[in-house]
């Protein structure tokens, strides 16, 4: 069975309320229906019940982009997984800037994959290398011990199971991986997942790349065979980029 594609738009900490129906009314016209692919919009937090009121009886979905595994408790500042279970979709997990600004560990990582997977959401489990670890060539121990970690509670990957690799030198930097290099991780992050859950998983999986994606390299990455999508940050603010990505992925993936 083929790989559905999978776009999601991570718009971190950026747009006031206005500004996000705006983008959520913009996008919902542009890519309301777009055959063959899974569109995923990932807003600060305020505003991700608005957002889904807003795309109910679309085919756009909601994504969270962080969330804490406790269920409730005196945790300030903090969104459990319990309260995003009937608000949102996806829920990214481990992204960069949770790890290298936030201090995220491996250790927390899994166990928001594990509060996610119980509650029948389906996470994105961010994975990335560094550009000192790149240069030292430590990519795919990097990749395996991030993966490793967040899967050691794991038992069995849910169908559309999704990883975005995401180098962290290409976030943000306008320093987008070439295809190939792209690709390389993409299929080592496949082989991880086939090491530690079998082969049928691991084709089942899906595995984004993420890092300085834009309108004009979309179709580039989206081409590579072990590249099942996409994880936008800067270009996901931007309607017209946004929905040109989206389409250049269907596109792709569809020929
Ligand atoms: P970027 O961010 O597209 O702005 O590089 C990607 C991400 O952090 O998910």
């Amino acid at each position: 069975m083929p790989r559905r594609p999978i776009v999601a738009g991570n718009w971190k900490m950026h747009l006031n309320r206005s500004a996000a129906a705006e983008l959520v009314s913009a996008l919902r016209g542009g890519l309301d229906g777009l055959a063959g692919i899974d569109v995923v919009l990932c807003p600060p937090a305020p505003w991700l019940a608005e957002t889904a009121d807003h795309l109910r009886g679309s085919s756009l979905e909601v994504g969270a982009q962080n969330v804490y595994w406790e269920p409730h408790g005196a945790f300030t500042g903090e969104v459990s997984a319990a309260m995003l279970t009937g608000l949102v979709d996806y829920v990214i997990i481990g992204h960069s800037e949770r790890r290298h600004v936030f201090g995220e560990t491996d250790e927390d990582t899994a166990k928001k994959l594990d509060a996610v997977l119980g509650l029948g959401m389906q996470p994105i489990l961010a994975v990335g290398e560094l550009r000192e670890e790149r240069e030292a060539g430590q990519t795919p121990a990097i990749l395996e011990r991030q993966l490793r970690a967040a899967f050691a509670n794991v038992d069995r990957l849910p169908e559309g199971f999704v990883v975005a690799y995401e180098p962290v030198w290409a976030i943000g930097t306008g320093l987008t991986a070439t295809p190939e290099i792209a690709q390389q991780a993409c299929a080592h992050v496949r082989r991880i997942v086939a090491e530690r859950f079998g082969d049928g998983p691991a084709e089942a999986c899906r595995v984004q790349y993420g890092g300085s994606v834009n309108a004009e390299n979309a179709a580039a990455l989206a081409a590579q065979s072990d590249i099942d999508g996409l994880l936008v940050g800067g270009a996901s603010l931007n309607a017209e980029a946004f929905t040109a990505i989206c389409r250049a992925v269907a596109a792709t993936k569809g020929s």
